[in-house]
């Protein structure tokens, strides 16, 4: 027998051989790798006379070729068979979902997933930032130099760092978000920030962690009237009515210039509180147009650019639009409160299918 015909008698057992993907590559070795039996009949090629080279060489490309193609054919199967085991090991069954009649979404929860969906729809992104934060950027950055008398009125949590020069904090607002989201990014920005805030406070209606949401515009023309828009279309959102009533009152934040606080009109009846009548009223957040040190301090021309901040309690919103009346209860994991206050799992707020049902 040829070399040749005992080669393709080898192949041919050796086919028979292959079980898996390990099996595959020991052929491919067997006949294909560096010191293969084909590779090796081809290094011998160049012995033969010139006749005999054409036709060995046309032989030794056929079976070459043919190996070739049983070596992807199998390869792919094997592939196949690979993946429909891990499809199968992975199985997700998505009717348990619906079987999850116990948990509940929690308020705070309920209600970032709301006021995400507002903003969402008037075109702003989310930007996240760390809890704890620089004290550059948690102050400094947004024009409250170190002797700022807005400094104390944070009740501050210090946090030890590496380098005794620049301290850290837990973030006491969620105002430096918009710092870290400018030095990242080019103008314009469009954005909110949601997220957990904390300051040393503890009584009736402060908790040492609390949520805020943040807002950041900044392009070339956005001004105090486009601010009032847009506070005014979320409020009307936010609170599932037609007009909300609300005021704009002057007020001082350092990295806001001109800045101001809304409140937002309701009345009283008996124990519930009705948004949007009556003449009382709650303030419910802090907003400005951005001051110009706070853009010179991320390298934004105020030449150039200006927008306007908001920053809104989270905590407040829920608990006026959901009737709850006393903020510590949030945290008190009391599985009864959370049952009567918290929202099924997947009632997910949306402006197309109600914020909240
Ligand atoms: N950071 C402020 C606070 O925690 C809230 C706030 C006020 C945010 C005005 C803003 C703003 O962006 O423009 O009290």
């Amino acid at each position: 027998m040829s070399k040749i015909d005992s080669v393709k008698k080898n192949i041919e057992a050796g086919k028979k051989l292959v079980k898996d993907i390990e099996s595959l590559e020991k052929i491919r070795l067997q006949f294909l790798g560096k010191k293969g039996q084909i590779t090796d009949l081809m290094k011998g090629l160049g012995e033969l006379n010139p006749e005999e080279r054409k036709s060995h060489a046309e032989e030794l490309n056929n079976i070459k070729n043919d190996l070739n193609n049983f070596i992807s054919l199998k390869s792919e199967t094997f592939d196949d068979e690979e993946l429909s085991k891990q499809l199968s090991s992975e199985k997700l069954d998505l009717t348990l979902v619906s079987q999850i009649t116990e948990g509940r979404i929690h308020p705070i929860t309920q209600v970032i997933d709301e006021v995400i969906a507002i903003f969402a729809d008037l075109d702003f992104c989310i930007a996240e930032g760390p809890e704890v934060e620089t004290d550059y950027n948690n102050f400094t950055a947004l024009n409250t130099s170190e002797n700022h008398p807005a400094r104390q009125m944070h009740d501050t949590f210090y946090v030890n760092s590496k380098t005794d020069e620049m301290p850290n904090v837990l973030r006491t607002h969620t105002s430096p978000v918009q710092i870290r989201s400018m030095l990242k990014g080019k103008p314009p920005f469009r954005l909110i920030a949601p997220g957990k805030t904390f300051r040393c406070d503890n009584d009736q209606t402060h908790t040492p962690m609390f949520h805020q949401v943040e807002g950041l515009v900044i392009d070339k023309n956005s001004n105090m009237g486009h601010l009032k828009g847009c506070l005014e279309t979320f409020l009307r959102e936010f609170f599932e009515t037609s007009s909300p009533k609300m005021r704009f009152r002057p007020s001082h934040f350092p990295f806001t210039e001109p800045s101001a606080e809304v409140d937002i009109g309701y009345k009283k009846d008996g124990n519930q509180i009705i948004i949007g009548e009556g003449d009382s009223w709650l303030e419910i957040l802090g907003c400005g147009m951005v001051h110009p040190n706070v853009l010179k301090n991320v390298n934004i021309d105020p030449n150039e650019y200006q927008g306007y901040a908001f920053g809104v309690g989270i905590e407040r919103l829920a608990m006026l639009k959901y009737g709850i009346s006393d903020l510590r209860t949030f945290y008190d994991n009391d599985l009864r409160w959370l049952k009567h206050f918290g929202f099924v799992p997947l009632d997910i707020p949306s402006i197309s299918g109600g914020l909240s049902r």
